[in-house]
């Protein structure tokens, strides 16, 4: 047995052993759950170990169910930027359930957010809600597909844009932690139309269009990549993208799920165009873009959005089916809404002075105990990869980072109050709530940890 199993079976039986363990809510978490978990990732496959549900969070804390209080860097994976139970977002919530949880019908607040989200995001013309991330997708992949005729998408490795079937193939990281490429029971012809490249490569970008041009529907790309540890794209990237597609007729959706309204106030369409205007350069633009996560502010609202005539050939102005009964729902918007208020561009500027202290000053801890590692930035988004010396640009590269250094990262942090995402593939989320103080208690358990020694 090598030291990295040792190490992990160790942490399996240790936690095993804990009232939370075999015999507590683990155990039946397990028995009507499969893998005790609704979402695969929440499971510690990665790390090891049996995870304690949570039972409360409020501001940068999440309290667990053996009553332990955590300074939280998951954040409701990327959700979560105004932290835990922010007063104001609890408040619109409440009164938007006082006056009914759903309807069927629409209301102000969905005209309200889907206007907010254009005034901070241009090229969201038109703004269709949904309920997650996954749907997002799948319906641009839906309309690319009704507006050009044609059949491909192209995706890159290490991307990760929801689990519908045409994007289930090399997609990053809850696949990359469960140890699975592909996901079984997608069709060989659903997997045959999706085109999968490697992140940052123009020339293979280039080449997929002079081999597949007149097949090719839409390329979808995270608008920068957080699901492989945080990638920053490589320059020009996303304007190839744009470039490619607009000469063949295709369409780019920039998957900003996760970017959007979090790696700065536009996503990291927004970070890139300020970027493109301050050297003079002309802005790449996305034909579609969904979002999701922040837009919900933790309650399930996501959206596809993107040129109007494209937009507009969704039912029941076009003949692109989508539907959904709680599209839209009220509550939910209320808690989209109530967070873009609080996100103003000082909040912004705080989640981005925390964003750079946590990733600097833990970074500058690892060095001083001389451990290798590199450093992924996008915006305020950053992840560290362990073992590496260089930040990857493809998951390929991603996947050389030491897993095993990262589980015992991370199981060193919990024990010290710190939850980090159990998967070395995540980003590390903070929020508005991240104070200095906060920082400094993390940066102080950081320093203190070394890497298991590896086999
Ligand atoms: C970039 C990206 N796209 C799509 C999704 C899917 O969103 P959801 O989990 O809401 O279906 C995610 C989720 O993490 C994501 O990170």
């Amino acid at each position: 047995m090598s030291a990295t199993s040792r190490f992990r079976a160790l942490l399996t039986t240790a936690a095993m052993r804990t009232p939370q363990g075999r015999d507590g809510w683990a155990a039946r978490a397990s028995a009507i759950l499969p893998g005790g978990v609704n979402s695969p990732v929440r499971a510690w496959n990665g790390v090891g170990g049996i995870p304690i549900p949570i039972t409360s969070g409020s501001g940068a804390y999440l309290t667990d169910a053996a009553g332990r209080r955590l300074i939280d860097l998951v954040g409701s994976w990327g959700a979560g930027i105004a932290g835990h139970a922010h007063p104001q977002v609890v408040k619109a919530v409440r009164r938007a359930a006082g006056k009914g949880l759903s309807f069927g019908a629409t209301t102000l607040g969905e005209v309200t957010l889907a206007e907010q989200i254009r005034e901070r995001y241009a090229p969201a013309e038109r703004v269709r809600l949904v309920s997650t991330g996954t749907e997002a997708t799948m319906t641009a992949l839906r309309l690319a597909r009704a507006a050009t005729g044609r059949d491909l998408v192209v995706k890159f490795s290490g991307c990760y844009h929801g689990h519908a079937d045409p994007f289930l193939v090399a997609a990053g990281s809850g696949l990359a932690t469960a140890g699975v490429a592909d996901s079984a029971g997608v069709t060989a012809s659903t997997a045959a139309e999706t085109v999968v490249l490697p992140y940052g490569d123009q020339q293979a970008l280039a080449e997929a269009f002079a081999r597949h041009g007149e097949r090719i529907a839409a390329v979808i790309a995270e608008a920068a990549p957080a699901n492989m540890g945080v990638v920053c794209p490589p320059d020009g990237f996303n304007a190839a993208i744009a470039e490619h597609t607009r000469k063949a007729g295709a369409v780019f959706i920039a998957d900003e799920v996760l970017t959007g309204f979090r790696a700065g106030p536009s996503g990291y369409w927004g970070v890139e165009r300020d970027a493109a205007l301050a050297s003079g350069t002309q802005p790449w633009v996305p034909d579609l873009v969904t979002f999701g996560k922040v837009i919900g502010g933790g309650l399930p609202v996501a959206a596809v959005a993107g040129r109007a005539d494209l937009m507009e050939q969704l039912a029941p102005l076009g003949p692109v089916y989508q539907a959904g009964t709680l599209s839209g729902n009220p509550v939910a918007v209320a808690a989209g809404l109530a967070t873009l208020t609080v996100m103003d561009a000082t909040a912004y500027a705080r989640v981005g002075a925390a964003a750079d202290r946590l990733r600097e000053a833990v970074s500058q801890a690892l060095t001083q105990a001389g451990i290798v590692h590199a450093v992924g930035r996008a915006g305020t988004l950053f992840s560290f990869f362990l073992g590496l010396e260089q930040a990857p640009v493809t998951f390929a590269q991603a996947a050389g980072q030491d897993t095993a250094a990262y589980a015992s990262l991370f199981h060193h942090l919990r024990e010290r109050g710190v939850a980090l995402p159990p998967s070395a593939f995540e980003a590390w989320f903070v929020s508005l709530a991240h104070d200095n103080a906060i920082i400094d208690r993390i940066v102080d358990a950081v320093s203190r940890w070394r890497p298991p020694v590896r086999a």
